[in-house]
Order: C-alpha cells, then sequence, then structure tokens
C-alpha cells in the first residue's frame, strides 16, 4: 500500500450537512454506547444558545431524548469520539470473513483475486475518520446493511480489476463502495423494516438516502467530488429509470454504474436468492433480463466471474416434477401477461407529446419491458409442450433451462411490480398537472392494483 492518500480519493471542496435535528443515526450511537462508550468531544449547542450536551458527556438513549425539539448548531456525529473504533486490522477481518463464509467469494479469492490484492485498499481505513466511525456504528447498530456493503465493496472492486482499470480508479470505486448506503443510517428504521408495500411517501423518503450519502461525504472532507459522485449514482440506471435524476448511460459516470452494478447484483441476491438458499450464479439471467439498465458488457463481465468461480449447480426442479411446476408456471404467465396488457394499454393510451418527463419515463419503462418479454421464453404458445419435453428429458442442463425460465418470470413480475409502484409513486406525488391525464391514470390504477396479488394456485 501506498504510505500517501492518493490524490484521486482527496476531496477538493466542502459544504455544509443540512440535517441538524437529532435523528435516526444519532440513537444508533446511543445503542452502540451501551457497550461501546460514545462521548462527548465539543460542547454541543442549540440554535437559540442553549448548551445541550458537555465536553465528557455520554451519548446515551436518555441523554438524547430531550434534545427532539431543538435545531443544533451542527451534526452530533462530527463531535463524538467512539471509544473502540474498527479500525485497519478488524475491517481487512471482516472481509476476511465474509470471503470465508460465502463460497463464492471464497472460490473468486482462491482462483483469481487473491486476499493479498484487498489488503492495501482495506488498510486505507485510518485514513478516513468518518468512514471508520460510520462503519463503527453500522457493524454493531445494522450489521445485515454492513454484510451487504461488505459485499458490494466486494464486488465493485472486482469488477474493477476484471476491467483492469487503473489502481486509483479501482480504489476509488472500492471506498465509494463501502460508503454508498451511509444514508440508510438516517431512514427511520419502521420504514427499513416494514415488510408491507410502502406507501409512496416511505418510497421518497428511502430514496432519499443517495442525497443524505452525499451530503455526509461532503460534509466529512475525506473524498473527491468524483467518489462522491459516483455514490450519489448507485441508483441510477443506464436505461434511465433509475433515480434520483433519471439519468441515462452517458451521463452516469464509469465508477458510478459500475458502483449500481454491484450494489444491484447484492441487491438482488440478499432480497431474491439468498433467504432462499439460492446462488449467486441464479443473478446471471437477470442481470441479462435488465442488460439495458447496466454498464455496457455488465452482464459478460459479472457472467465470466461467477463462471470462473466453478461452483457445482443445484437442480431447482427435478425431472418429475416439472409438469406441475409447468402449469403453475403458465397460470402465472397469464397473470403477468394480463397485468402487463394493462398497464401498457394505460401508459401507450397517453399519447407522448404531454411534455411530463416523469412520464415519458414511465412510459419508456413499458416499452423497456415489452422487449424484455419478447426476449424471453415466456410467452410463446408452445411454453407447455417446452416444458413437458423438458420433463422427458434427464440431466442438470435441461434443469438450467427450467431454472433460467422460472428466474426470468420472477423477474418480469417484478419489473411489473416496480412499474406499478413507480406509477402510483408519481399519482402520489402531485406532479401530474394535466387533469385528463390524471383521470385515465387513476382509473388505470384501480384496475392495476388488482394485480399486485400473485395469482391463486388451483
Ligand atoms: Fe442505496
Amino acid at each position: 500500500m501506498s504510505p500517501n492518500q492518493p490524490s484521486g480519493l482527496l476531496k477538493s471542496d466542502s459544504s455544509a450537512w443540512t440535517s441538524l435535528q437529532v435523528d435516526t443515526y444519532d440513537f444508533y450511537l446511543a445503542q452502540l454506547c451501551a457497550t461501546n462508550p460514545v462521548t462527548v468531544t465539543q460542547n454541543l449547542y442549540s440554535t437559540d444558545g442553549q448548551l445541550l450536551l458537555a465536553v465528557g458527556d455520554l451519548v446515551t438513549h436518555n441523554a438524547l431524548l430531550p434534545l427532539r425539539s431543538f435545531t443544533l448548531v451542527k451534526p452530533l456525529s462530527g463531535c463524538i469520539h467512539i471509544q473502540r473504533l474498527m479500525n485497519n486490522a478488524d475491517f481487512l477481518q471482516h472481509m476476511v470473513n465474509i470471503i470465508r463464509d460465502t463460497e463464492f467469494f471464497q472460490a473468486l479469492e482462491e482462483r483469481k483475486y487473491p486476499l493479498e490484492s484487498l489488503r492495501p485498499v482495506s488498510e486505507m481505513l485510518e485514513q478516513f475518520p468518518l468512514v471508520q466511525q460510520r462503519l463503527t456504528v453500522m457493524a454493531a447498530q445494522m450489521n445485515d446493511l454492513f454484510q451487504r456493503t461488505l459485499s458490494v465493496g466486494l464486488w465493485s472492486i472486482f469488477i474493477a480489476q476484471e476491467m483492469r482499470l487503473p489502481i486509483i480508479e479501482t480504489q476509488m470505486v472500492f471506498w465509494a463502495a463501502i460508503c454508498h448506503d451511509f444514508g440508510m443510517m438516517h431512514i427511520a428504521p419502521q420504514i427499513l423494516a416494514k415488510e408491507e408495500e410502502l406507501t409512496a411517501e416511505e418510497w421518497r423518503s428511502l430514496q432519499g438516502h443517495v442525497e443524505i450519502s452525499r451530503q455526509i461525504l461532503r460534509d466529512a472532507a475525506e473524498f473527491s467530488e468524483e467518489l462522491i459522485n459516483a455514490v450519489y449514482e448507485h441508483h441510477e440506471r443506464s436505461d434511465g429509470t433509475g433515480y434520483p435524476h433519471g439519468k441515462v448511460e452517458s451521463e452516469i459516470s464509469l465508477l458510478g454504474q459500475i458502483l449500481a452494478l454491484a450494489d444491484s447484483i447484492v441487491g438482488i441476491y440478499y432480497n431474491r436468492f439468498k433467504p432462499h438458499g439460492r446462488r449467486w450464479r441464479e443473478v446471471i439471467p437477470v442481470l441479462e433480463l435488465n442488460r439495458a439498465a447496466y454498464l455496457y458488457r455488465s452482464c459478460e463481465i459479472v457472467s465470466t466471474m461467477i463462471f470462473r468461480s466453478e461452483i457445482p449447480l443445484d437442480n431447482v426442479v427435478e425431472g418429475s416434477e416439472v409438469p406441475e411446476f409447468a402449469e403453475r408456471m403458465l397460470q402465472q404467465n397469464a397473470h403477468l401477461q394480463q397485468w402487463f396488457t394493462e398497464l401498457s394499454s394505460v401508459l401507450t393510451g397517453l399519447g407522448y407529446t404531454h411534455g411530463d418527463r416523469k412520464l415519458h419515463s414511465l412510459q419508456n419503462v413499458v416499452l423497456h419491458i415489452a422487449s424484455t418479454f419478447k426476449g424471453s421464453l415466456l410467452f410463446k404458445e408452445d411454453l407447455r409442450e417446452s416444458l413437458q419435453s423438458i420433463a422427458s428429458q434427464q440431466g442438470i442442463g435441461i434443469n438450467r433451462v427450467v431454472e433460467d425460465a422460472l428466474l426470468r418470470q420472477q423477474e418480469m413480475n417484478f419489473h411489473l411490480h416496480r412499474l406499478t409502484h413507480m406509477l402510483q409513486m408519481y399519482m402520489g406525488s402531485g406532479d401530474c398537472k394535466n387533469p385528463k391525464i390524471a383521470e385515465k391514470l387513476d382509473a388505470g390504477l384501480q384496475k392495476i392494483g388488482g394485480f399486485l396479488s400473485p395469482p391463486t394456485s388451483q
């Protein structure tokens, strides 16, 4: 490792942190304080001059409760010391643990990306006190987010290495990955834990985490604007369906695109496959169906990396179970087809001369889904025959075809869910200024909302 902080990671200017209320993150600090003392290092005043916390005070839950009605002159997180901060060795150990606990990362580490290549970049942690503090709190209070963050960091650095990016950019994308979801630590826990559908207001709040991450990093003055921008872009998608700005490919930085890809892979895996004991390999068909959303050649890059790990595959459907499986798939297909038809007719029926950028973006998503449908085998007339033919044959290769078909169907379901939510959010936001269009969309949503429940199995 270079003893000097590379210039590309340095920040060139600074701007003020704008959230000056005691918030969720401060209460995470108080929870941490119960086992790892958190003390105040600078007197903290309210904007009307009252001393709220003095040097040496412990940041306990009881100390914070009375402060909620005050506006602070500066954020509490900048005025504290944590007794045991995560250091370079701890951080490297966390990375080693996630590699050792994850068969896929272990295979990659053994075959292509040895730990020695990760050591220099992970040993930069102590140069970034803000990151040390945040990771210490995250590892203790939001461990699932911490594990995901490390996975995004590993994917980001592996993708950058696979693309043979210069070392400075590889380091930048790694640290952007480690910091990308710091904003999540300011989102209300009840929103993060909610299992039912989020309301439009809750979605807006959740999406606000990218702006919060950017503000945290700008305020800390530890990183360059290029790195911070990558963090800010991690939910943008090349086809314009991301947020906060709906940027398209040419508008998203290379580092932002790599981070978005890494974050998506980890999100798809953790949310949809890991809970069912399924493999990283299963993200490939999902990425293939969404190739327009990601970095050019991303599917090839990721597929190469996953196949290089050479992990043997499990069958998800055995030969004798395929006929029943085919029936379920056909039912689900009919459901998805009707859902898509309704969404498509509502959105394309509005025409394209309304001049509303957000509405155009929703209409683009419908077109994207239509082309994705076309490219999949899901809606071919002879699906049943295809599946029955598959059932009569033996061998893992055949079952992989079935497995991929199932994944594609799940992906379609995901797309239709997402577009329905985007439409609901658009209507809930009050951004639709054309009453005739609003009336049509309202009527359409009445019908479309019913498709959010899966078809009942017979
Ligand atoms: Fe995020």
